[in-house]
């Protein structure tokens, strides 16, 4: 099968054949459609993280997929060849065909094409953990979503906005009208404004998308027994001791369970995808250097530094996606 491989940590990104997956018992072979691009697959083919984020080389990026059921491992059940899915894995989805656990696919939403249900599973059920299983949140607390316009960060916007929440998210000025059309109530521009002077409240939850000093000031927003979800950095036990809140650094642990959940709010519209562009999976070098001049502070990464000054946005809203068939 073809498939996109990174030889050495920090090197180049090749195209070229290589030997199609065999599937264990437990899996299930897919063969892909669709796969997205996330920070951290560029964040692990560096090797700056090589300590937490440790990779096989030769290895295969890419953690998530839409694709259709091929083969079905002798102790799967419930699952028949051509069904259309969508989900996430730990071995790479920038190939032709994957070996994938169905404890981590669901049934692809009709109502979205094989591009948009590629671009779905990380990002959505990291907003739904974040929120939901760290944040707690309920019908009628306030939420602070840092990173609001961001592929996680929309879909936090919906969920909570559906949850009954009141939606408050940090974005850049020109996401405003965005952020109000998927539910958020008030977007602080995060590059004029400082949010713990611009809201007059205390919040219930943030959920912490930036990291460095977006995280620092969060502590002064948030309510008394409140909860700090952070995706992209540790949260220090000292600050939410201080202020007396709790606070995660959260991983994403993706569930069918949960992936069927959202792909019923997906079918019946009460959330919506967001794909910003499609690159053919022979030129995932191109689209990675789309998304390298956009890493805030992935795990404090960024180049300028999660808080420092950043180019204005240069794509569309969404996730990057690559064409495998
Ligand atoms: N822990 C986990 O399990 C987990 C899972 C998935 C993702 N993540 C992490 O979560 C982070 C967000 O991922 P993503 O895919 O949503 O990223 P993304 O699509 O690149 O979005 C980032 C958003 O943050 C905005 N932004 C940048 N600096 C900001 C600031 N200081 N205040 C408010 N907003 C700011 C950007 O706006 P502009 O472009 O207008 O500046 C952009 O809209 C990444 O670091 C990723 O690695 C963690």
């Amino acid at each position: 099968m073809n498939a996109v491989r990174l030889l050495e940590y920090g090197g180049q990104l090749v195209f070229n054949d290589v030997p199609t997956p065999t599937i264990a018992r437990d899996e299930i072979l897919v063969k892909i459609k669709s796969t997205a691009v996330n920070h951290l697959d560029l964040v692990e083919a560096s090797g700056t993280l090589r300590q937490i984020l440790a990779i096989d080389l030769p290895w295969i990026p890419g953690h998530e997929f839409s694709g259709v059921v091929e083969q079905i491992g002798s102790d799967v059940a419930g699952w028949a060849p051509g069904a259309a899915v969508f989900g996430t894995s730990e071995k790479g989805a920038y190939a032709e065909y994957l070996a994938a656990k169905p404890a981590a696919i669901a049934r692809k939403p009709a109502n979205l094409s094989f591009e948009e249900a590629a671009s779905v599973p990380v990002a959505a059920q990291t907003a739904w953990e974040g929120l939901f299983t760290h944040g707690h949140l309920e019908k009628g607390q306030t939420i602070l979503i840092h990173g609001g316009a961001g592929a996680v960060g929309a879909y936090a916007v919906q969920l909570a906005s559906h949850a009954g929440a009141t939606v408050i998210a940090t974005a850049s000025r020109g996401d405003e009208a965005y952020l109000n059309s998927i539910g958020a109530s008030r977007v602080i521009d995060y590059r004029e404004a400082q949010f713990e002077k611009a809201l007059r409240e205390k919040v219930d939850v943030v959920f912490d998308l930036i990291g460095g000093d977006t995280q620092k000031r969060s502590f002064l927003v948030l309510k008394k027994g409140g909860h700090l979800v952070a995706a992209t950095q540790p949260v220090s036990p000292e600050e939410t001791a201080r202020h007396g809140v709790s606070g995660a650094m959260m991983r994403l642990a993706p569930s069918a369970d949960m992936l069927g959940r959202i792909a019923r709010l997906l079918e019946e519209g009460t959330i919506r995808p967001d794909v910003a562009t499609v690159y053919a999976l022979q030129d995932a070098a191109e689209a990675w250097k789309d998304i390298a001049g956009n890493l805030p502070g992935v795990h404090g990464m960024s180049p300028s530094g999660p808080d420092g000054p950043r180019p204005a946005r240069r794509r569309a809203h969404g996730k990057i996606v690559l064409r495998v068939a």
